[in-house]
């Protein structure tokens, strides 16, 4: 089932010199109990997509154009009072910055309280505070640490904090937005492990935002890469890792060693993302791009269905067919 489709999203943040264009015409779906990796480099828009899915978009920050459905419902043209429902009841996100999402001045029982009291209110504390010191059971913080202030806690713990205050109203879709960068691989792995438990054992569909390819190919089944605020290329995982056909996922996976992948050589790729301010018509990567055409500095190439399931927007695959590094 279609629990969420986004369907030509465009997010603009107006500021003095210009338009940053930080998501450009994206569409999305995720099924239930699926878990959607969304990669690419830093200031590509992912957190922006991210917020967008709750509405969470803070100014100048706003959507211009497009839709994200909600079982059907869209979330854009929400008014408040369903928004204040829909959020960690129906779909919870886990920020990308721990401290900053954390009240300092609260300790977590009161902050885990908040949330549970917002969708229950007429809950009993103790009850409250049970479900809260199961789910820091099940992140592997030690319960006292729910009577802690923020500063008492280390960074890995404040963002499982985060996690388990996400996962507390048992949502249907948490947007996880680069959850462990703070965690050491031993938490990370806990991590991924709950995340798989709970999307079996409640069908949660997961959005998880990161740069970390290593941990989308274990969790993801779906991957989409962003690139200055595009999707590029969507697909199955397995092809996203073995059969590329965007230059620059072909870039993102093969430039770093993976001894599961069968690597000819590794790649380079020189260059920066560009800026998103105004940008210029064309294809994004065309200054990065070692197979640049004519063509690709003058048209934006649109998104399309390649190979089934698997969509790529780049014009190499309609002037020749197949990618180059396939022969
Ligand atoms: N409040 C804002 N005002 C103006 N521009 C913004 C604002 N917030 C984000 N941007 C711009 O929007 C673009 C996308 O930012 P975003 O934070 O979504 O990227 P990201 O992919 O999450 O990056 P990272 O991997 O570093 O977290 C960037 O160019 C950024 O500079
Ligand atoms: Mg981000």
């Amino acid at each position: 089932m279609r629990i969420l489709e986004i369907e030509k999203l465009s997010i603009d943040y107006p500021i003095n010199i210009g338009t940053v264009k930080a998501v450009r015409d994206v569409s999305l779906y995720l099924d239930r109990g699926e878990v959607l990796g969304l990669v690419g480099e830093s200031g590509c828009g992912k957190s922006t997509l991210g917020l967008s899915i709750l509405n969470l978009l803070r100014p100048p920050g706003q959507i211009v154009g497009g839709q994200i459905r909600f079982k059907g419902t869209d979330i854009v043209s929400m008014k408040k009072h369903s928004l204040m429902a829909l959020r960690g009841r129906d779909i919870a996100m886990v920020f990308q910055n721990p401290l900053t999402s954390l009240n300092p001045l609260f300790r977590i029982d009161k902050q885990f309280l908040e949330t549970i009291r917002q969708h229950d209110p007429h809950i009993r504390k103790e009850k409250a505070l049970q479900q809260a010191e199961n789910i820091l059971d099940a992140l592997g913080v030690e319960k006292k640490r729910l009577y802690d202030y923020p500063h008492q806690l280390s960074g890995g713990m404040r963002q499982r904090i985060m996690i388990g205050i996400g996962l507390i109203m048992n949502p249907e879709i948490i947007v996880a937005d680069e959850p462990t960068t703070s965690l050491d691989v031993i938490v990370e792995a806990g991590f991924i492990d709950l995340l798989n438990r709970l999307r079996k054992e409640f069908e949660l569909s997961i959005i998880l935002i990161t740069h970390n390819l290593g941990m989308v190919a274990q969790i993801a089944d779906r991957i989409a890469v962003m690139y200055a605020g595009r999707i590029v290329e969507t697909g199955s995982a397995d092809q996203i890792y073995h059969n590329q056909l965007h230059p620059y996922t072909y870039g993102l996976i093969n430039c770093v060693p993976n001894i599961s992948l069968d690597q000819k050589e590794l790649v380079t790729m020189p260059g920066n993302p560009p800026d998103l301010v105004d940008p210029s018509a064309g294809c994004p990567f065309a200054d990065r791009c070692p197979h640049v055409m004519e063509r690709c500095r003058e048209e934006l190439p649109d998104l399309i269905e390649r190979e089934a399931g698997q969509l790529a927007a780049c014009w190499l695959y309609e002037e020749t067919g197949e990618p180059p590094w396939k022969n």
